[in-house]
């Protein structure tokens, strides 16, 4: 792939490394809802707000909502995922999860996948969906009670070194859970495999994003492929020397404070 000279922080990647347009992964994602419950489960609570758990109990989204570009993103790598270890930094609602989960599931081949996130959403919100995916994928789904910056370490520590092919950050939002997910997240990810973020037009995760199209050439960068996320792909061993540093832009921009949409939009249509 040869982007990299193409890139900068403002102009995303070109060819969206190979991946099909938004609506074609939104309607692939959309055909998968009746070969597989989670998913279908799923696609609904993300449409009405409330995930449905068959034995009538509920859960209620809020505002812990995914767009669909990005649940289609997420099937679409979770289907070309080339490792059996996928793993995920926050379950909060846990509709990435599902959609991981239902997509693996209907590839027929072994897999397992991690989830990172001690704490939860208030009012015990995802509770009911995570009992779900507890009793549909008992052997596949595990979420594992610690805050990423330490779990992803001690998970490198028992599986080695680029044992995972897709890695979704979507945990804790501030830049130094964000950086700290990328470093942990990139000793895990293997050749080929995937690091996506979630809210990546926002000022934080965006400078993550920023560094690593400047500093890191072992990554291929489709930066706001799909709305609000970006993805990472790694396609070479880091040969940087000790001392590597290269500028990058950090957005002048405080909070949650989204990239404007004007700029979004030319991003995903230049992509
Ligand atoms: C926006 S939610 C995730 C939404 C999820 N992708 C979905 O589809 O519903 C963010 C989650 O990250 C978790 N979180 C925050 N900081 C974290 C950290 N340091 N490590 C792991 N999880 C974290 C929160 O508890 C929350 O459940």
């Amino acid at each position: 792939m040869q982007m990299r000279k193409q890139q900068s922080a403002s102009e995303p990647d070109p060819d969206r490394l190979g991946l099909p347009p938004e609506d074609e992964l939104v309607a692939a994602v959309k055909a998968l809802a009746p070969k597989e419950e989670a998913i279908a489960l799923t696609l609904d609570a993300l449409e009405t707000g409330i995930f449905r758990h068959p034995d009538g109990r509920t859960d209620d989204l809020q505002t812990v909502r995914l767009q669909p570009g990005e649940v289609g993103l997420l099937a679409h790598l979770a289907r070309v995922c080339p490792k059996p270890l996928s793993i995920e930094i926050g379950f909060g609602m846990g509709s990435s999860a599902s959609v991981i989960l239902g997509t693996r599931r209907l590839e027929r081949k072994p897999f397992a996948h991690l989830i990172f996130d001690p704490f939860g959403l208030s009012n015990n919100r995802g509770k009911i969906v995570q009992a779900y995916l507890q009793a549909r994928f008992p052997k596949a789904f595990r979420r594992i009670m610690k805050r990423s910056e330490i779990g992803l370490g001690a998970l490198i520590e028992k599986v080695g070194r680029g044992a995972a092919g897709l890695i979704f950050i979507d945990g804790g939002h501030r830049f130094e859970n964000a950086m700290t997910d990328f470093v942990l997240s990139d000793l895990l990810c293997c050749q080929g495999g995937y690091i996506v973020y979630d809210d990546a037009l926002y000022p934080a995760i965006e400078t993550v994003i920023n560094y690593v199209i400047a500093n890191r050439p072992d990554y291929a960068v489709a930066h706001l492929a799909v709305a609000n996320t970006t993805i990472l792909k790694k396609i070479g061993p880091d040969k940087r020397a000790w001392d590597a540093f290269k500028p990058f832009e950090v957005p002048q921009r405080e909070d949650w404070t989204p990239r404007q949409p004007a700029a979004a939009a030319a991003a995903r249509k230049r992509s």
